[in-house]
């Protein structure tokens, strides 16, 4: 779906719920298709932990501190779920790691193997998992036209096919049980794609476009997709852009531009930027709705965006061209 013309916290739950009261008019092959029965059937609850019933298994990729990851699994944590915390290294969730409500587990959203590897630790330590937030996701500052093929796939490799594969692997267990969340975090930038983020840009356009059709493909399993949309929230994105910008090439044709591509880098992290936990409490919050918004966004710029977004192309190039000079 796309953004809302009257707000940014837009749900269309109801439109879908209606549409799906009676699947088998819509779907008359659906019967052959889900057959609950026997995914029910082996669903299995010996290892849940005592006095874990009714908490939400909550799995977070990307929770490395000082990110929106990190803020979003103390904010889980403090809303009483039980919160698999994951990150490339156990090292940078350090300090979540004497507390109880975390348990915290390395994960590559590049391997298949790494994802499988937790997804069944985590089904033998809790039974389940309730909401799956894909959160990690790199940035990649460079303009289209030389950016290295490499890199680009490294962008979609990461931010689109990460949360493709562990959408993959979270799904036949949440269908099982005929419950569940999907969250997906998107950004902003992809409503109005402003210079020099070209990859990252399409990465989250494709992410959006892909949170609409798993909404659609998952509730006859019982499963609810949110694309969450952050504006600028205040993180490491812009340091490990400018680590990678570091790698890059010499440019060719866009020497001149060098200061204005590694400015662009930092674009979500000035001082206005929303506060991680701030952009954390409001994101939860509508994660753990009965009824969650399908497209739930927040953070400075994010209603700018919006509005950017119904603009005429023609007058929403002007505006970007002369904010950046190009
Ligand atoms: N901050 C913003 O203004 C903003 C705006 C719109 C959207 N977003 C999105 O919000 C999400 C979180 O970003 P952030 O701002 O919190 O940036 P961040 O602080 O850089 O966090 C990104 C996280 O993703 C992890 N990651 C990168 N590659 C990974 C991989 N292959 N496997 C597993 N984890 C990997 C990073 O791990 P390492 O620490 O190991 O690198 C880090 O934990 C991203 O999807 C980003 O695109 C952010």
């Amino acid at each position: 779906m796309g953004p809302s013309p009257i707000g940014i916290n837009e749900d269309t739950s109801l439109i879908s719920n209606s549409l799906f009261a009676n699947p088998l008019i819509i779907f008359p092959f659906q019967s052959n298709f889900f057959n609950y029965k026997n995914l029910l059937k082996k669903e299995s609850k010996s290892s849940i932990p005592m006095g874990s019933y009714g908490q939400e298994v909550v799995l977070i990729t990307g929770c490395s501190q000082g990110g929106i990851g990190h803020a979003l699994a103390k904010e889980f944590a403090a809303n009483n779920c039980l919160v698999v915390a994951t990150s490339r290294s156990l090292n940078s969730m350090r300090d979540l790691d004497q507390d109880h409500r975390f348990y915290l587990q390395e994960l590559n959203v590049l391997s298949e193997e790494s994802i499988q590897h937790v997804m069944s630790n985590v089904l033998e330590k809790f039974g389940r998992v309730d909401i799956l937030v894909n959160n990690s996701g790199i940035q990649c500052v460079a303009p289209l036209a030389e950016v290295p093929l490499s890199a680009l796939q490294k962008t979609f490799d990461t931010n689109l096919y990460g949360p493709i594969r562990l959408i993959q692997a979270a799904v036949p267990h949440m269908a099982s049980r005929k419950k569940g969340k999907i969250v997906n975090v998107g950004s902003v930038s992809a409503m109005a794609p402003i210079p020099w983020a070209g990859v990252y840009t399409a990465t989250k356009a494709a992410l959006h476009s892909l949170s609409d059709t798993l909404r659609l493909e998952l509730k006859p399993l019982g499963i609810d997709v949110i694309n969450v949309v952050p504006g600028a929230i205040k993180s490491n994105i812009g340091n490990s852009a400018i680590a990678s910008y570091n790698q890059m090439p010499e440019w060719k044709l866009y020497k001149p531009f060098e200061a204005a591509i590694k400015e662009r880098a930092y674009f979500s992290q000035g001082i206005k930027s929303t506060p991680t936990d701030e952009f954390a409490k409001k994101t939860v919050s509508a994660i753990l709705k009965k009824n969650p918004p399908a497209w739930f966004s927040s953070g400075h710029y994010s209603t700018i965006m919006s509005i950017m977004y119904h603009l005429p192309l023609c007058v929403r190039d002007f505006i970007i061209r002369r904010a950046f000079k190009c």
